[in-house]
């Protein structure tokens, strides 16, 4: 087992009615005013919006709203929202949706707390000093933004999509009540459930032999959400299989599943390209070029892959040769895929890439020859537009 540091700092509030205790838990933590920033209309619509912000009233908090973020959040309204925020005196951030609104509040954190355009971070250009307090109510299962370090943003101005991750941000709180998540669309269901998947394959993909608690716990999770996003397919609002979906999500990403093993990211990063290009919802993008990745990566250490084959997706020890299994293993993977409707390809994502475009995808993937992206086998310009080709 490798050394490493777990660090998971955010209270968790989950369950039924849980959007009620907002307003106390932000004085809990020192809030005098507050940002509650969303996304489209989704919160509007459902009322969540108005209970939210009445649990501020309650709890004597001043607040002001800002909506807009949108499925990967843009810089220009972080700035717009850092504008507001000076305005107002706002001192702490509640994001109330899902990976894009938190993350945007994450950004317009940085900004405020390090007296800079936050983009400067997202660049590499700079390492931040602190972060604004940010908390969240979660409405889908996914990003796992709402207990990680992460944060993801797209700067329209050549549309480069990066993220940047420090334990400032970790959120304070977050309150998960799965019944929030009963007015996803299916599509939005199933491309959550697969990003929850890869953050706990994207750590399992390691040559790291001794870690077999964490392995394990990855299976575990993997089964689950499986098992889970099938429920959720039929029955969208079962509560139990949400629950189930909304914890894992949270534990797939707040660094639980990687304890001990080195993780890969090679999908995200390779996914995160097309997310700024496109504008794909991420779930799904990662569905599209995962087997691909796979293929082209799997020999490294077949072992890793029979474990993968044989423990999460059943395969028979006895089906053939390691290579076989291994193979086969992703062939289910994907076929599961397929079973809750996410593409296996770009073609069935609904994006057609040309020649010049796979091109800069893999150049802005790899910033263009100053880094490698990719552990399980470490990928240069030339192998990521051979894993674009591959998953047209
Ligand atoms: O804007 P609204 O109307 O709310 O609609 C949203 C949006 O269209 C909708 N939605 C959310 N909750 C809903 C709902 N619709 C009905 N009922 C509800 N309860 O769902 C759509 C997607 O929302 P979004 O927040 O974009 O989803 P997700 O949580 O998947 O976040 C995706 C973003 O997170 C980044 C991704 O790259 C992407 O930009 N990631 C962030 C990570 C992190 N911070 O740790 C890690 C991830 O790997 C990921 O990269
Ligand atoms: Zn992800």
């Amino acid at each position: 087992m490798l050394d490493f540091k777990y660090y998971a700092p955010t209270k968790v509030i989950f369950g039924k009615d849980t959007e009620q205790e907002t307003g106390a838990l932000a004085k809990e933590f020192g809030a005098t005013k507050v940002l509650v920033h969303y996304g489209g209309n989704s919160a509007k619509k459902s009322g969540l919006l108005d209970r939210v912000c009445h649990s501020l009233e309650e709890a004597g908090l001043p607040y002001v709203t800002l909506g807009g973020v949108v499925p990967n959040p843009r810089l220009s309204l972080v700035h717009q929202g850092m504008e507001l925020v000076k305005k107002e005196g706002v001192d702490f951030l509640l994001a109330v949706g899902g990976g894009s609104v938190i993350d945007s509040c994450k950004a317009i954190g940085y900004g405020i707390a390090n007296h800079c355009d936050p983009w400067v971070f997202y660049s590499k250009q700079a390492t931040a000093k602190g972060c604004l307090p940010v908390a969240a109510v979660l409405t889908i299962a996914a990003a796992g933004s709402e207990m990680s370090d992460s944060s993801v943003i797209t700067n329209e101005d050549g549309w480069l999509k990066r993220g940047y991750s420090s334990d400032y941000s970790r959120c304070k709180f977050a309150i998960m009540n799965p019944e929030l998540t009963y007015t996803l669309p299916a599509y939005q269901t199933a491309s959550g459930c697969v990003d929850i998947m890869m953050h706990t394959m994207e750590r399992y993909f390691s040559h790291e032999a001794h870690a077999e608690l964490s392995s394990r716990f990855c299976e575990s999770l993997i089964h689950t959400v499986m098992h889970n996003a099938q429920i959720l397919k039929e029955q969208p609002k079962d509560y139990h299989a949400r629950a189930e979906v909304m914890w894992a999500s949270s534990l797939s990403h707040n660094g639980l599943t990687g304890c001990g093993m080195t993780g890969d990211w090679a999908s995200h990063q390779i996914e995160h390209e097309l997310g700024g290009m496109f504008d794909v919802a991420h779930g799904a993008g990662l569905a599209a070029i995962w087997g691909s990745w796979a293929r082209y990566v799997y020999q490294e250490n077949v072992t890793r892959f029979v474990q993968f084959a044989t423990r999460v997706m059943d395969i028979p020890e006895d089906l053939g040769s390691p290579e076989e299994i291994a193979l086969a293993g992703i062939r289910a993977m994907e076929d599961f895929y397929h079973s809750i409707d996410m593409p296996t390809s770009l073609t069935e994502l609904g994006i057609h890439p040309t020649e010049a475009q796979i091109r800069e995808l893999s150049e802005k993937c790899v910033f263009f020859g100053q880094r490698t992206v990719g552990n399980f086998k470490v990928l240069k310009a030339e192998d990521v537009q051979a894993i674009y080709k591959a998953a047209l």
